[in-house]
């Protein structure tokens, strides 16, 4: 149907004969001239209809936006060349044109920034623009790119089921009624995590899989019901053996892809030092931004909340210095209040640094009538601020005030342009094993419930749970988790004497993960793994906010496919069929 691409015609060309098939993007007549700009995959191309040639003209003077067109002509040097497009240097003088299908005015027309919900019903309109072609690709490229460097290294890509029984990642699940027994449910997998764990034990050493997984959770700019990980497992491993493999293949994926070198190696980061130093598991190390904490110094200080938090066991007194903030307006001071609040502030208490060598007098700040002059000072010298400098203080528990105030500097970092430029890319690892969940009122896995605690001793473990750190690990770039993953626990008994400290009865756990329970005793090798949000990645590399950018069809925050209309209502028959009946009012209710 056509000899060449639209975007790819060049110089090499000149003169010779073409037929391209594309949308046409513009056409516009200019004085007995006709110029049609040619779409496809590649690019775009100026197609010339000449007067003289008064057949071609007679369609090309009705062609309208994305028409369908195959053209035909030559290729000839441009006279008025145009640097924009990778073309630019030629046209196409049009010997014949067909339209090969007319289409209707479109709804939207893609110069126009229509919202998302107009591009989402109509995808296939969004998808054809150039914007959105060249965010997708980066995705192709991207996946190309990692399944190369596996498959090279000898890593086995192995499918595991959709269909299966809950995989707990703490979201909730998919269910899938099961026909054949009535009243019984598949689930959808929230990850592959137990299969790819039974590989191991079953002898495949190193497994890939680029895998679909399902989350009933609520969603957001980073986060879809459905998404794709890069799921990896190994066999006879300690962490370094998993983290120094995929820190060289994220580091030669960037390269390919983006031809940007990372840090050789990555920064590597504790838990609790990330969250000391930024109030946050994904630090994002663009911003230059640290806490400093001062409850020592606020101990006895005349403003309560500072004291009350300061002597309390699991309480955090944190100021962040907030470089050229002085010139901050009440309105803006107190718009990072609400901001605050929205994590978990119950307050933001401030202080503009007006001029540092006045010490009291230098200050501006609401609560600086509570602060002895020597308490003043060890705060400005404390944070480092310096004159046009303001500061930001947080009081609360450990984690609120960790939160809160790790908010707060992203949102200064992002306002007052702190952002370097580049990537930067982290290790942060010994996270905590356990969470404690109050509605609950037991511990929660703050990985799952398959990660090997960094003591091997149960008893121990038992003893210090609340303080039992795991062998778990994700990888950050930019302030996103793009990976986590862990050092899995290959011990029978360990593995029961942790569901129990979850909460999960002997019962229970039989029940459940009986299967992995079994498989664990019959030689279960040391073995560990990972897995990186393939839409994650895609989206850093694209330069875009939202996952749904580098999804062909991705879902609302509303959980919706506004093109095809899911979910949707199903036939009574269709329901009886999967022994389901629906209680829409108590569902509502
Ligand atoms: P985890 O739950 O941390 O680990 O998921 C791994 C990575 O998947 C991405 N991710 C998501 N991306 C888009 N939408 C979502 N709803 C979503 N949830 C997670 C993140 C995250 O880092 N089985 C373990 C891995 C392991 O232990 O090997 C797991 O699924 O980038
Ligand atoms: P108040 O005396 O309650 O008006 O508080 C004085 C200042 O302290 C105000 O700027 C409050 O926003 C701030 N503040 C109150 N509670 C907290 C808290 N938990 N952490 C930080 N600042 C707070």
């Amino acid at each position: 149907m056509r000899t060449h691409f639209c975007g790819l015609i060049d110089e090499a060309l000149i003169g010779k004969p073409v037929t391209l098939c594309g949308w046409a993007d513009v056409a516009r007549n200019l004085g007995g001239l006709c110029f049609i700009d040619l779409r496809d995959h590649e690019g775009i191309v100026q197609v010339l209809v000449e007067p003289e040639q008064a057949e071609v003209m007679k369609v090309a003077a009705h062609v309208g936006y994305e028409d369908c067109l195959r053209v035909t002509g030559v290729v000839r040097k441009r006279q008025s060349v145009n640097d924009k497009i990778r073309t630019g240097q030629v046209e196409i003088v049009a010997t014949q044109i067909e339209v090969l299908n007319k289409a209707e005015p479109l709804p939207f027309h893609a110069h126009e920034n229509p919202g998302e919900d107009i591009r989402l019903k109509y995808r296939y309109l969004d998808l054809r623009t150039p914007q959105m072609q060249r965010m997708m690709r980066t995705r192709i490229k991207l996946v190309q790119a990692l399944r190369r460097y596996l498959d090279e290294r000898g890593f086995q890509d192995i499918e595991t089921p959709i269909l299966t029984k809950a995989t707990p990642e703490g979201a909730r699940d998919f269910l899938v009624p099961a026909r054949m027994h009535p009243g019984e449910f598949y689930a959808l997998p929230q990850s592959p995590q137990l299969f790819k764990q039974i590989l191991m034990m079953a002898g495949f050493d190193r497994y890939y899989q680029i895998a679909r997984c399902f989350r009933d959770e609520a969603l957001r700019a980073d986060r879809q019901l459905e998404f794709t990980q890069l799921d990896m497992e190994f066999a006879w491993v300690r962490e370094r053996d998993v983290q120094d493999t995929v820190e060289e293949m994220i580091r030669v994926v960037f390269r390919e892809v983006m031809d940007v070198e990372l840090a050789t190696p990555f920064p590597r980061m504790t838990y609790a030092e990330a969250m000391r130093r930024y109030g946050s598991d994904k630090p994002d190390l663009r911003i230059d931004l640290e806490f400093t904490d001062i409850a020592e110094l606020v101990k006895t200080c005349e403003f309560k909340v500072f004291t009350d938090w300061a002597n309390h066991e699991d309480g955090r007194v944190v100021a962040l210095r907030t470089p050229g903030g002085a010139t901050l307006s009440r309105k803006q001071i107190d718009d990072y209040g609400a901001h605050a609040a929205k994590f978990g502030a119950k307050g933001l208490a401030w202080m503009k640094v007006e001029d540092a060598a006045k010490g009291r007098e230098g200050v501006n700040s609401p609560i600086a009538k509570f602060l002895d002059d020597a308490t003043l000072a060890a705060i400005i010298t404390a944070t480092g601020a310096q004159t046009g400098d303001l500061i930001f203080f947080g009081a609360a528990t450990y984690k609120t005030a960790s939160d809160f105030m790790g908010a707060l500097r992203l949102k200064l970092g992002k306002d007052l342009n702190l952002i370097k430029a580049g990537w930067a890319p982290l290790w942060v690892t010994d996270f905590p094993m356990f969470e404690w969940d109050d509605e609950e009122n037991r511990y929660v896995a703050l990985h799952h419930p398959f990660t090997a605690p960094a003591v091997d001793d149960i008893a121990e473990l038992r003893a210090k749970a609340r303080t039992a750190v795991s062998r778990g690990y994700d990888m950050v770039l930019n302030g996103n988790e793009i990976g986590g993953g862990s050092i899995r626990i290959h011990n029978s008994a360990m593995q029961s004497a942790v569901f129990e400290l979850l909460g999960i009865g002997a019962e229970e756990a039989e029940g459940k993960f009986g299967f992995l329970l079994d498989a664990l005793k019959y030689g279960a090798p040391p073995h560990g793994g990972i897995a990186f949000g393939i839409d994650r990645i895609a989206a850093l590399m694209a330069g875009t906010e939202s996952i749904r950018d580098v999804i062909a069809f991705p879902k609302t925050t509303t959980a919706q496919c506004l093109m095809t209309g899911a979910p949707s209502p199903v036939p009574d028959a269709q329901l009886a069929e999967v022994h389901v009946s629906v209680r829409l009012k108590e569902a509502k209710a």
